[in-house]
Parts: C-alpha cells; sequence; structure tokens
C-alpha cells in the first residue's frame, strides 16, 4: 500500500472526557483507560461472525472465529483482521499469505462455536460444507458471503496483528439469509431479517429462544 502514515504518528495521549455542561458543573469525568474497560466497552459493539480461513504449509486446513474485520477500500477492494497475536493461526495466516473470510450466516452459531474453542484444527472443520477458493483457503457454503483474499500487509498494534487483505474473489447468497451477530458476550440475529425490507428490524439478545 502506497501513502500510508505511521499508524502511531496520529494518535494522541488520551484525555479525560469533559462531562456535558450541567447547570453550574464543568467538571471533567476522568475517563478510564485500562483495558477491561475498553473490552466492557466493546462487547457493546454488535459486531458479524466470521471464521478466517487459510490452507496451512503441509496442507492442513485452519480457521478461527474473528469479529474484528473491517472493510477499508472499494479500490481496490480491501478489507482488514485483527488477530491477536497469542493466536495459533494468526502466523499460519501470516506465511499462507493468502486467507478467506466467511461471514456466517445466523444458523452458524455452533461453527462459531467450534472454531473460538481449543479443538485442533481438523476437528474444527467437521461441521458444515466446505469447499476452498484458488489459493486453497476454505470456503463455507452456507456463508452469507466469503471474501478470497492476498494478504498485503501486516501492522502490529499492542496485542493484535492487523492484517490487511486484497479481496481476489467475493462470493455472496441471497440477502434474506439473516448474519449472525455478537453482542454483550453471546450470539443473536436481527429480528425479521429474513424479511430484508423491513425497517424495524429488532435486536434479540437471547439465542437460546431463536435458535
Ligand atoms: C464471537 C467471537 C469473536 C472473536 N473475534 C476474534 C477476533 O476478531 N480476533 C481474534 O484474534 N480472536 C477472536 N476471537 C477469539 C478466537 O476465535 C479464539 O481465540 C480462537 O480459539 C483462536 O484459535 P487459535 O488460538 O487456534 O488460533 C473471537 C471469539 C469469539 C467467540
Amino acid at each position: 500500500m502506497t501513502g500510508r502514515h505511521s499508524p502511531r504518528a496520529n494518535l494522541k495521549e488520551a484525555r479525560p472526557v469533559a462531562a456535558p455542561m450541567a447547570a453550574g458543573r464543568t467538571e471533567a469525568v476522568p475517563c478510564e483507560a485500562d483495558s477491561e474497560a475498553f473490552k466492557a466497552g466493546m462487547r457493546r459493539l454488535a459486531a458479524s461472525v466470521t471464521v478466517l480461513t487459510c490452507l496451512g504449509p503441509s496442507g492442513t486446513r485452519h480457521g478461527m472465529t474473528a469479529t474484528a474485520i473491517c472493510s477499508v477500500s472499494a479500490d481496490p477492494p480491501t478489507l482488514l483482521c485483527c488477530i491477536n497475536r497469542s493466536s495459533a493461526t494468526r502466523e499460519l495466516f501470516i506465511a499462507a499469505g493468502s486467507f478467506a473470510i466467511n461471514v456466517l450466516s445466523a444458523s452458524d452459531h455452533e461453527i462459531a462455536t467450534r472454531f473460538a474453542s481449543r479443538l485442533p484444527p481438523h476437528q474444527r472443520f467437521s461441521a458444515g460444507h466446505w469447499t476452498s477458493c484458488a489459493s486453497g483457503a476454505p470456503l463455507l457454503e452456507s456463508a452469507i458471503a466469503s471474501f478470497a483474499c492476498r494478504l498485503s500487509e501486516v501492522v502490529e498494534i499492542g496485542s493484535h496483528s492487523v492484517i490487511f487483505g486484497e479481496v481476489v474473489e467475493t462470493r455472496t447468497r441471497s440477502e434474506h439469509v439473516p448474519p449472525l451477530l455478537y453482542a454483550h458476550g453471546g450470539y443473536g440475529r436481527f429480528a425479521g431479517a429474513a424479511r430484508a425490507a423491513l425497517p424495524e428490524m429488532m435486536w434479540i439478545p437471547d439465542w437460546h429462544d431463536d435458535f
């Protein structure tokens, strides 16, 4: 990638957040900057659930559940994913130089659990129907979208590696298949997402009722 600035160059020191101006009160509210408070905040950020996959050097398929995925650029089509540096799969993604992102459907919650577990690689793939893209990275047939990517850059920031992928192929299913969502430590789905045009989609946090 060209024209990128050092990711740290624009970081400014965190400052306390000023309280809203209530009658006669101007004191600052201390901003909790510790990582537990950060994680508690991020648990409120509902996200689509994906399984990242790659083909390892010995032909073994690898994969892990991830929500830290973000679109970066439409031209060239590029996205990023953030992988914990303690993840066993991280090195394999970087070594493979290519990977795939499978966006899970609401009915894929067991696959999400399986790929976030300590199961060995081959057992993670024993659920679901899998094919592969040109690079060999596994594609999940029930995924509502799959992106085959060429790894273009890795940036290390704190606990995570930010992995940029240039998308070489996109597969999509019908927009009427609802996505699997994750928030507050649990899986859920949009109510009414199967009837895609409904404007009043609602979050159903208790997935036990719904799957
Ligand atoms: C809903 C959910 C989302 C997750 N998102 C991420 C993520 O974005 N990045 C990450 O590194 N780990 C994420 N994890 C944790 C990994 O899936 C988990 O640590 C997995 O066991 C890693 O496998 P590995 O150590 O074999 O690589 C997530 C877990 C869950 C349940």
